[in-house]
């Protein structure tokens, strides 16, 4: 196969191939190796980590939809500390773009777990923002403009690191909080963490989940999440991360096309663990039968009729 670029700029942050996996579907980015090279990844995100571990939800925690899955796994994680004596000096060894992802309950707490983080190798944060506000009424942080705006810059403040803030769809206006976190200085967003969602046991009449609602992900929300992607990148310029549903190189396409610079994998990894490594190949490929030899030549050629 003919060589195709498949680098890509998100200002500091390079890398090799637009395709990394989400958070909270890859473990801490060091169990799936035997189902992929993960060296071929653009990137690895891991899973939610906190300042200190959190065991999560009770069951039920988890429930099939239709093309999807709803999840209130409540971050359920180690923590910091033991994330870098167990998990990090594994990851370290491997060839891709290592991503910490934070949650935290105080904005203290975020500033806190990245400057842990930051005298380790990791290159890049992204910050988990859908998470319950403890000290003001449990509201996530990132369905509040102000929030959003007060964690990018203190945590951009306590890294030189690349600082990537994940959005919540769950908001009326997406780029608003695309606006506030490219003033206060992140590399850039990620869109979109899940929408919520709900489902009921109608023999037992009692919400399949355990906290009722829960988060749905997958296939369902692939074209919600497009049009979010697609507000920020007409509204706001940052560099864009695109998630939400996709399964294969064309759903990945899309995100790119539509002028996402890389995708996650989130769901579709529990489907099928290879997909990652399929969906580079797929996009390689598809770049070879339009002749172009660079991803840069795809992104963001959305045409449409006026
Ligand atoms: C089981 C599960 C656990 C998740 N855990 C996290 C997490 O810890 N942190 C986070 O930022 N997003 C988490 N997510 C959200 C995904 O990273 C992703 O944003 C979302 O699922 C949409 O992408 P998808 O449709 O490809 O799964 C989780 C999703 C699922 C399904």
């Amino acid at each position: 196969m003919s060589e195709v670029n498949l680098k890509v700029n998100l200002g500091k942050l390079v890398l090799k191939n637009p395709v990394l996996v989400a958070s909270g579907t890859f473990g801490y980015g060091i169990e799936s190796h035997d189902f992929l090279d993960v060296n071929q990844l653009g990137g690895i995100i891991t899973k939610s980590l906190s300042l200190k571990p959190r065991i999560g939800n009770p069951p039920q925690r988890i429930a099939e939809t239709p093309s999807g899955m709803l999840n209130t796994i409540g971050l359920a994680n180690i923590g910091v500390e033991r994330f870098i004596m167990e998990k990090l000096p594994e990851l370290v060894k491997l060839n891709t773009t290592i991503i910490v992802n934070i949650a935290a309950s105080t904005v203290d707490e975020y500033v806190e777990c990245v400057k842990i983080l930051d005298r380790e190798k990791v290159d890049a944060f992204e910050i988990n923002v859908s998470c319950p506000n403890v000290k003001e009424g449990g509201l996530e942080f990132g369905r509040d403009l102000n929030k959003v705006g007060e964690i990018t810059s203190k945590v951009v403040a306590s890294t030189n690191k690349p600082v990537i803030i994940k959005l919540t769809p769950n908001v009326t206006a997406i780029s608003e909080f695309a606006r506030v976190a490219k003033e206060e200085g992140a590399t850039a967003v990620s869109a979109i963490n899940t929408f919520i969602g709900m489902a009921v046991n109608v023999y037992t009449r009692k919400p399949k989940l355990s906290r009722i609602t829960g988060g749905l992900s997958g296939p369902a929300i692939r074209p919600l999440a497009l049009a979010k992607v697609f507000e920020i990148i007409q509204k706001v310029d940052i560099p864009v991360i695109g998630i939400g549903g996709i399964t294969n190189f064309e759903d990945a396409l899309e995100f790119l096309i539509v002028g996402a610079k890389a995708i996650q994998i989130g769901t579709h990894n529990f489907v099928d663990p290879s997909s990652p490594i399929k969906i580079i190949e797929g996009i390689k490929k598809h770049l070879i039968k339009f002749d172009l030899n660079d991803i840069n030549q795809l992104i963001g050629t959305l045409q449409v009729d006026q």
